[in-house]
């Protein structure tokens, strides 16, 4: 028995459909065109399963807050909110508590870097900083440069302000300054209007390299010739393995580098306190889009982590994190090298969270997830990093969360895996597109919040 009505049956199909409104997004076209690149990615669905406990997930990039002493955190808070509360839970400052700023200039002492707390704004992450500071700097259409690969949640920013990112090489050294030299010439003669250069000079995500100090000083010459303002994004840069940290660029240059800086990694990422630090200008121009956007930044996170820093070892709790993400790190080395089929190569990280692996050719990273996935092993497709589509031969492994064994194990299973798709490539050929039908066919969409 039908249970349309008579008048339903008269109506064309389509026209019925379109009546109903079947669109999964009712909104969509009410969206303003910086809402058409924020798209979910195909990838995040895989990722869920990934973080099943069989599998060994090597695709998080979440700090591992497992050996943080939570009695010590726990007295710190409870002693905040009986001592202090009320201020504490109060509004603040937009541009970030006095006590938390001082502290940050502290901390940045460790990287050779001299700043006075009123050139500091703290922000929600090092995350909301350089959301800020594309609001007040990008027009659409606007050019930032980023390193080749770059962080995924930099791309997902500049595409929300619908800029343009133009890759530049980087090798083991680092960003390579005569590729930005030659990007910055070309597009000056495509008239093109460059607003900033991104850059994470160490440990790099994803790629796991450190700039050397002679490419630091050849690029602040540049920027300087070129006055291109450098923003560099250091989350990492106090969780080095071996010897002395290299000096941070803001250290070398304080008028063309705007510096971003985190408590996600060196204590944890829950209190979402990050900062920017800037030359006085723009720092005033910081805290008002701040103050726009969330009044002030979390009162409650800044004195909590002002207080972390005042009643513990932060310096010896940062040696202890260090010496964890090293065995890890050895760990990842250790199996790469015992099950990567020939033709594999990988970056040695002198500190951070990541490995970038460059697959032999023909191999796809992207195409091969789900059967990677299948095989109870999980990392990011090299394509989630560059905003051009490139990147289907790289992957990026981290090796900050899961215990050795399980990175070891981890790499067993991915060189099975490659093992076998070299095997397919050598039976039936390529059927995967090159990097340049891949470039043609745009970027893909970022893997999802919990792989940062
Ligand atoms: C290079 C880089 N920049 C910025 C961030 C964001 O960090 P935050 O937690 O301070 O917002 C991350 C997080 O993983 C990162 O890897």
């Amino acid at each position: 028995m039908s249970e349309t009505s008579p008048a339903e049956h008269d109506e064309p199909v389509l026209e019925r459909l379109h009546r109903q409104d079947t669109r999964l997004d009712h909104y969509i076209d009410r969206y303003a065109a910086r809402a058409h690149g924020m798209t979910a990615s195909a990838i995040r669905a895989l990722f869920a399963v990934a973080n099943r406990p069989e599998v060994v997930s090597l695709a998080g990039g979440m700090p591992n807050i497992t050996d943080l002493p939570l009695d010590v955190v726990g007295s710190v808070l409870n002693e905040l909110v009986f001592t202090d509360g009320r201020r504490a839970m109060q509004y603040g400052s937009g541009q970030g508590e006095p006590a938390i700023r001082e502290a940050i200039c502290e901390l940045m002492r460790l990287e050779n870097i001299t700043a006075h707390p009123d050139d500091v704004m703290v922000s929600v992450g090092s995350q909301q900083g350089l959301d800020l500071l594309t609001r007040i700097f990008c027009n659409p259409g606007d050019v930032v440069i980023c390193e080749a690969p770059s962080y995924v949640g930099a791309l997902g920013v500049f595409r929300s302000y619908q800029c343009e990112v133009v890759h530049v090489a980087m090798d083991e050294q680092g960003l390579n300054p005569s590729a930005l030299a030659d990007a910055l010439r070309a597009l000056r003669r495509a008239g093109r209007t460059v607003k900033l250069l991104y850059t994470i000079p160490n440990y790099h995500n994803p790629a796991g390299v450190t700039q050397s100090l002679d490419r630091r000083l050849e690029l602040l010459q540049l920027a300087e010739r070129a006055d291109l303002l450098v923003v560099e994004d250091n989350p990492y840069g106090l969780l080095g393995f071996d010897g002395e940290p290299i000096p941070a660029l803001r250290s070398l240059n304080e008028h063309q580098v705007i510096y971003l800086g985190s408590f996600s990694k060196t204590f944890a990422p829950g209190f979402r306190v990050g900062w920017v630090l800037a030359p006085h200008a723009v720092r005033e121009k910081l805290v008002l889009a701040q103050e726009a956007a969330t009044l002030c930044p979390p009162v409650f996170s800044q004195f909590a982590v002002a207080a972390y820093l005042a009643n513990h070892d932060w310096r010896g709790q940062i040696k202890v994190f260090r010496e964890m993400y090293r065995e890890r790190r050895d760990a990842m080395i250790s199996g790469l090298t015992s099950h990567m089929p020939t033709g594999t190569t990988w970056t040695y990280p002198e500190g951070g969270f990541f490995v970038w692996l460059t697959l032999p050719p023909g191999i796809d990273s992207h195409a091969m997830l789900p059967r990677a996935v299948t095989a109870r092993v999980a990392y990011v497709p090299g394509t989630a990093f560059y905003a051009d589509g490139f990147g289907s031969r790289h992957m990026r492994l981290s090796y900050c969360f899961p215990t050795p064994e399980r990175i070891i194990e981890g790499t067993r299973r991915l060189g099975e895996v490659l093992e076998y798709e070299a095997r397919m490539l050598e039976i039936f050929g390529t059927a995967v597109e090159s990097e340049n039908d891949r470039r043609a066919l745009g970027p893909r969409e970022a893997p999802g919040p919990d792989q940062p």
